[in-house]
């Protein structure tokens, strides 16, 4: 799940795939982000420590949704692949909050599953992500400590851009038995009408204040 970043982090020495060079690559890296951490919070963490493990939780998530869409749409098609997107997502997302201790969910401004809407904080994070790829801002990732709250101290969300492969069930023309299942499975769906580059929505990850108890 690291290949992505490093490869973006060192594109050259990337091709020789060389899994020390990999290794020291990203070893380089780490300094730069952690350069500039505040101080450790009560739980010993820094904010940098915690943005990495944000986007660690991004990339398997976002990982793990593609190949289970990919899949789907190969052997079935997009109206099958509803549903996959209607069980996967969920699971995957409460399976890596489980594991992790965070809560982990993808929102938007315009959700197809209500249970997906955004809070306030989610929604002005989101209108900000648009202004910024309005002005071809590439990177849409926010990252904030929050010491001084009790129930939370650290949230973080990544941008989803709108890809080709999203457009049959998010785009402007749905095949008509697509659009048929998302009306019979999806009431209140907004999450339509979309463009390659939009943003879609984004991936969200809040770590709180106290441990959770964990689930064996
Ligand atoms: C086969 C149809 C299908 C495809 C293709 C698809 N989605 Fe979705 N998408 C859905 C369904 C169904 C949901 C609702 C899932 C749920 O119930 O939580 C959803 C929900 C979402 C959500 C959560 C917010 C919301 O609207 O409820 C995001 C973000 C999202 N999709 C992004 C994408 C992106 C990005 C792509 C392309 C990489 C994509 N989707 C491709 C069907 C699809």
């Amino acid at each position: 799940m690291f290949t992505v970043n490093r490869a973006v982090v060192c594109p050259g020495i990337y091709q020789f795939a060389l899994v020390r060079l990999l290794g020291l690559c990203l070893l380089a890296a780490t300094p730069l982000l952690v350069s500039t951490a505040q101080a450790d919070d009560a739980h010993g963490e820094s904010e940098a420590a915690l943005t990495l493990k944000s986007r660690e939780l991004v990339t398997t998530f976002a990982a793990r949704l593609k190949t289970a869409l990919q899949g789907a749409m190969q052997s079935g098609g997009p109206v099958a692949a509803i549903d996959i997107c209607k069980d996967i997502a969920p699971a995957i997302a409460s399976e890596l909050s489980r594991q992790s201790g965070a809560s982990v969910s993808r929102t938007s401004l315009r959700v197809r599953n209500p249970a997906n809407s955004a809070e306030n904080w989610q929604r002005q994070v989101l209108a900000d992500f648009e202004r910024k790829a309005a002005a071809g801002d590439k990177v849409l990732e926010y990252a904030r400590a929050l010491p001084g709250q009790e129930a939370v101290r650290f949230r973080y969300m990544k941008g989803i851009p709108t890809a080709g492969l999203c457009l049959a069930c998010h785009g402007k023309k749905l095949a008509p038995q697509v659009q048929r299942q998302l009306a019979a499975e999806y009431p209140y769906d907004r999450a339509v009408g979309y463009a390659v580059g939009d943003v879609r929505g984004a991936f969200s990850i809040v770590w709180p204040a106290e441990a959770p108890q964990l689930s064996p």
